[in-house]
């Protein structure tokens, strides 16, 4: 019988960072406090990560869906993200952090745009921590533009029908360069992927907590690397244990 192959450390977490309205309306505050909050549970995070040594953490910070919400909601986040990039990019960079927009560039403004632009710059030769920041960002709508992107080379003649893969899929999502996610870890208790990574989930292993984002620290962190690290993962495979 061969040995339980265990995995070790995730090389790419991903995180859907739920619960700061929550987190807000329990201790009777506005919601937006509850985002502030979130941005420093996301600084520890970043921290963290980098400290064990995990090479990419995506965090969804603003979905295409999330442009509903009302519009002093939308545009707390919006300023929100922007002075916390302001805040933070120099030490960020100084700690090695490469940043990256995961998003449909295509529908934002030349303001916001900007801004990605400036940090993606700053940060882009960084060899530690690459941060995807999933901003603008639905599974559905990346698919969509993957499909749009490669329909479009086939009429121009610039790839046959044939050669599209799952590999020329995966070099146009959003997430690129960075591989498929290992982990996923979503707070505030809801079992879903709210339209997160849809292609790049396929075989990642899950994690629930109900611990609201503003609450997750670093120990809740490790709690997770480490429920990760004992699971085998089987790729739709028989796996040792069965043969
Ligand atoms: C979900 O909580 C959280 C968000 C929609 C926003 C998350 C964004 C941040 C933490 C800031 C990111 C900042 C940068 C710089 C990337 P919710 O409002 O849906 O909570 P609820 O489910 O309790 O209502």
């Amino acid at each position: 019988m061969k040995k339980k192959a265990l995995n070790g450390l995730p090389t790419h977490v991903a995180i859907i960072m739920d619960g700061n309205g929550r987190w807000a309306s329990r201790r009777a505050l506005p919601r937006f406090l509850g985002h502030r909050q979130g941005v420093k549970a996301l600084k520890k995070v970043v921290r963290y990560a980098s400290k064990r040594g995990i090479s990419a953490l995506t965090v969804y910070a603003f979905s295409t869906e999330n442009w509903t919400r009302p519009k002093e909601e939308v545009d707390f986040l919006l300023d929100l993200m922007q002075k916390t990039f302001v805040a933070e990019i120099e030490e960020l960079h100084r700690e090695g952090v490469r940043i990256q927009l995961a998003g449909d560039r295509a529908s934002l403004n030349e303001e916001i745009l900007k801004i990605w632009h400036g940090a993606e710059e700053i940060t882009a030769q960084n060899q530690g921590l690459t941060l995807n920041v999933a901003f603008n960002y639905g599974g559905r709508q990346e698919i969509l533009h993957v499909v749009q992107t490669l329909a479009k080379q086939v009429a121009q003649g610039e790839i046959a029908l044939d050669a599209i893969s799952e590999q020329t899929i995966a070099n146009l999502l959003y997430t690129q360069p960075t591989p498929d996610p290992d982990l996923i870890i979503r707070t505030g208790g809801e079992m879903r992927l709210s339209n997160f990574l849809l292609w790049q989930a396929a075989y990642s292993e899950f994690y629930v907590t109900d611990v609201l984002w503003p609450d997750f620290d670093e120990d809740d962190f490790e709690r997770a690397l480490q429920d990760y690290a004992g699971r085998e993962r089987r790729f739709g495979q028989v796996l040792a244990k069965e043969q």
